[in-house]
């Protein structure tokens, strides 16, 4: 084979290679981007932009086995002064009068046998952002099913109990 053959399948199949990964991640990519929400709520909008804690929203994070979504209520105290009139917050306004929870769709899932608790790793400062990402740069949140190894990468990597491991179960 000549050197000039050689070079021109060489840039056929980098050129073949590369299309497929721009394909790839312009069409499949996007769609890891987790399930659509009943309204676009945005973290990059509120923790990245304007800040707001995410313990505000999620407020029992730290002391209950539930975190929290917050209720309508809690998004109206803002949007009944911000931008009170776009179809996203009416839509809102149209759960509340309702009375119906907002409904959206979970993306963290852990197995129902298996224990978690927010609190023990909360205290000891494990940051939301180790096991959930970067959040507040994020529009949608990605689908997130919890397995058995992501937690003991964790607990070998800090030096938690790992024979917990059996009270983890139950
Ligand atoms: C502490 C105040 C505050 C709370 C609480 C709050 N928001 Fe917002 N929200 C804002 C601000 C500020 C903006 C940016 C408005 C702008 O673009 O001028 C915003 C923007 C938005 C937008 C506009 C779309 C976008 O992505 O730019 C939507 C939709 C929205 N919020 C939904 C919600 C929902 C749903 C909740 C409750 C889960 C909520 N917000 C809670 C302050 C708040
Ligand atoms: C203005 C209110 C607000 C703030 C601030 C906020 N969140 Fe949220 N969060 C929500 C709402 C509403 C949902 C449900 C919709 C969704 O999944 O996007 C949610 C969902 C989540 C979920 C996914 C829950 C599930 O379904 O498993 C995680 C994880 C989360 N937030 C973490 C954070 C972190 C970390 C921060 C801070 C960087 C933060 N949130 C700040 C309102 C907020
Ligand atoms: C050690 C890993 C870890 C850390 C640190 C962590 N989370 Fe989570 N989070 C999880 C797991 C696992 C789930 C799914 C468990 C479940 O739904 O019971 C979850 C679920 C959630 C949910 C959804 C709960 C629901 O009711 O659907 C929210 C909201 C949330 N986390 C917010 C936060 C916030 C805010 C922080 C930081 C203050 C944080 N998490 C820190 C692992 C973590
Ligand atoms: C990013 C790191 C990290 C991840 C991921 C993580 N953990 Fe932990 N976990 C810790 C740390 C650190 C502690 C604190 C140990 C302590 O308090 O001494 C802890 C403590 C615990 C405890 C309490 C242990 C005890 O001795 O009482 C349980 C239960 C637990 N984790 C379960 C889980 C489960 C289930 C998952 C996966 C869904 C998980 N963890 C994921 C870091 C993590």
């Amino acid at each position: 084979m000549s050197k000039e053959n050689r070079a021109a399948i060489l840039i056929t199949m980098g050129s073949v290679l590369f299309t497929a990964a721009f394909l790839y991640f312009f069409y499949v990519w996007p769609e890891k981007i987790g399930p659509e929400q009943p309204i676009p709520f945005s973290h990059n909008v509120h923790s990245g932009i304007k800040e707001i804690q995410c313990q505000y929203c999620h407020p029992y994070v730290a002391y209950s086995n539930f975190p929290g979504i917050p209720p309508v209520e809690k998004c109206l105290h803002c949007h009944n002064h911000i931008i009170a009139n776009h179809p996203w917050i009416q839509k809102e306004h149209g759960y509340f009068n309702r009375q119906e929870p907002t409904p959206w769709v979970k993306v963290n899932v852990v197995a129902e046998h298996v224990f978690f608790n927010h609190q023990r790793h909360i205290n000891s400062q494990v940051a939301c952002e180790e096991c959930h990402g970067e959040v507040k740069h994020l529009q949608r949140l990605p689908e997130k099913q919890w397995r058995m190894g992501q937690c003991l990468e964790c607990h070998h990597r800090k030096k938690a109990s790992v024979d917990c491991w059996l009270t983890c179960h139950n």
